[in-house]
C-alpha cells in the first residue's frame, strides 16, 4: 500500500509518520513538497505519487490570524482540501483528513454528535466546515475525524504555553467559560490507525476526543499541578480575553460512535494528559 501523508511537520502529522510507517511505502511531504496554499499544485503531485491511501494531517491552524489571512485559510483548508478529495475519488484511495469541534457554534450544552447542526462561529471554522463538504461531495472513500484542543510536544499549543508562561509570569489570567476536550496528538494517531485497522477501514464522519469535559482554566491548572508549578492561575470571563476570532463556549465532542465501529477509545483528559506530561518527550522533562 502507498501511502501519502501531508503535514509531517504539524502536532498530528508527526506523530502519524511515525505510527502509519509499518501499513506501507511512506511518502510523508511537508509544504515545500506540496504547497496547500496553491491547490492547483494538488492534483499534479498526487497524481505523480498514486497512493493508495491520503493522509491530509495539514492545515491552516491559527485560528485568530485566520480572521484576517482567509483566503490562505480557505486555500489550504477547503480548496485544497477538495483537490485532494477529487484526487482520491480518481485514484479509488481513500482520504483521511482531520476536522475541528470549532465547526459549532457551542449553543448546546451536552455533547455534540456527528449529524448536529453546525454553524460555525470563526473564519477557520468555516474554512473547515467547507473541507469537510468538498469532501462529502466528491464522492471519494473517507475518513473525517472531528477532534478539539490538540496538543503534543512539538508545535505550538495551550499546554505549551502554560508551561511557558507559568515559569515567565507570576501569575496567569486564564477563560474559565469555555468548555472543551484537550486531545493528545498521539491519541489521535492512535484513533486513526485503530479505524485503518479494521476489517474494513472504518469510514464516514466521526469524533474522536479525550474523555470528560474542562475548561481552558481547568486545564491550565491540571498541567502546572502536574508539573509541580505553583504560579496562581486567574479564572476569567472570555470577554476579559479578547481575540480576533470568536469561540465555541462549549464543544465538547461525542466519541461514542467512533467507539462502536472501531472499539477504540480515548481515556478522560486528566489521564491522558498525565500520560502527555509524563512521556521521555514531554516539554516537563525536556526542560
Ligand atoms: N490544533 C488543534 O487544536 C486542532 C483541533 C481540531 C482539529 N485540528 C485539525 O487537525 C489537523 C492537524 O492539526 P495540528 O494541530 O497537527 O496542526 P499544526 O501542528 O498547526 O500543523 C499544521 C501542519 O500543516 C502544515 N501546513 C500549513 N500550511 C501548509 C501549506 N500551505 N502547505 C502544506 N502544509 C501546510 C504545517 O506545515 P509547516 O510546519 O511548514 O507550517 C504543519 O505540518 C488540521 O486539519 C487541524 O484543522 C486541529
Amino acid at each position: 500500500m502507498k501511502i501519502l501523508l501531508t503535514g509531517r511537520t504539524g502536532q498530528i502529522g508527526w506523530e502519524l509518520e511515525r505510527r502509519l510507517a509499518p501499513l506501507g511505502e511512506m511518502v510523508a511531504l511537508d509544504r515545500t513538497g506540496l504547497d496547500l496554499a496553491r491547490p492547483e499544485s494538488v492534483g499534479p503531485v498526487v497524481h505523480s505519487i498514486r497512493p493508495d491511501l491520503i493522509v491530509n494531517a495539514a492545515g491552516y491552524t491559527a485560528v485568530d490570524r485566520a480572521e484576517s489571512e482567509t483566503q490562505a485559510c480557505f486555500a489550504i483548508n477547503a480548496e485544497s482540501v477538495g483537490e485532494l478529495a477529487r484526487q482520491a475519488a480518481q485514484l479509488g484511495a481513500l482520504l483521511v483528513h482531520y476536522s475541528t469541534d470549532y465547526v459549532f457554534d457551542g449553543a448546546k450544552r451536552s455533547p455534540y454528535v456527528e449529524t448536529d447542526s453546525t454553524a460555525p462561529r470563526n473564519a477557520y471554522g468555516r474554512s473547515k466546515l467547507q473541507g469537510e463538504s468538498q469532501i462529502l461531495s466528491s464522492g471519494c472513500r473517507h475518513l473525517i475525524l472531528r477532534t478539539s484542543w490538540v496538543y503534543a510536544s512539538r508545535g505550538t499549543n495551550f499546554v505549551q504555553t502554560m508551561l511557558r508562561l507559568a515559569r515567565e509570569r507570576p501569575q496567569l489570567r486564564v477563560v474559565d467559560d469555555q468548555f472543551g476536550a484537550p486531545t493528545w496528538a498521539r491519541d489521535i494517531a492512535g484513533a486513526t490507525l485503530a479505524a485503518l485497522d479494521q476489517p474494513r477501514a472504518a469510514e464516514g464522519l466521526y469524533h474522536v476526543a479525550s474523555g470528560g469535559v474542562t475548561t481552558w482554566c481547568e486545564l491550565a491548572r491540571s498541567i502546572l499541578a502536574l508539573s509541580g508549578l505553583d504560579t496562581p492561575v486567574v479564572a476569567i470571563p472570555t470577554s476579559e480575553y479578547p481575540t480576533a476570532a470568536a469561540r465555541p463556549s462549549y464543544s465538547v465532542l461525542d466519541s461514542g460512535a467512533f467507539e462502536r465501529a472501531t472499539g477504540f477509545r480515548i481515556g478522560p483528559w486528566q489521564e491522558r494528559l498525565h500520560a502527555y506530561l509524563s512521556d521521555a518527550s514531554s516539554p516537563r522533562l525536556r526542560t
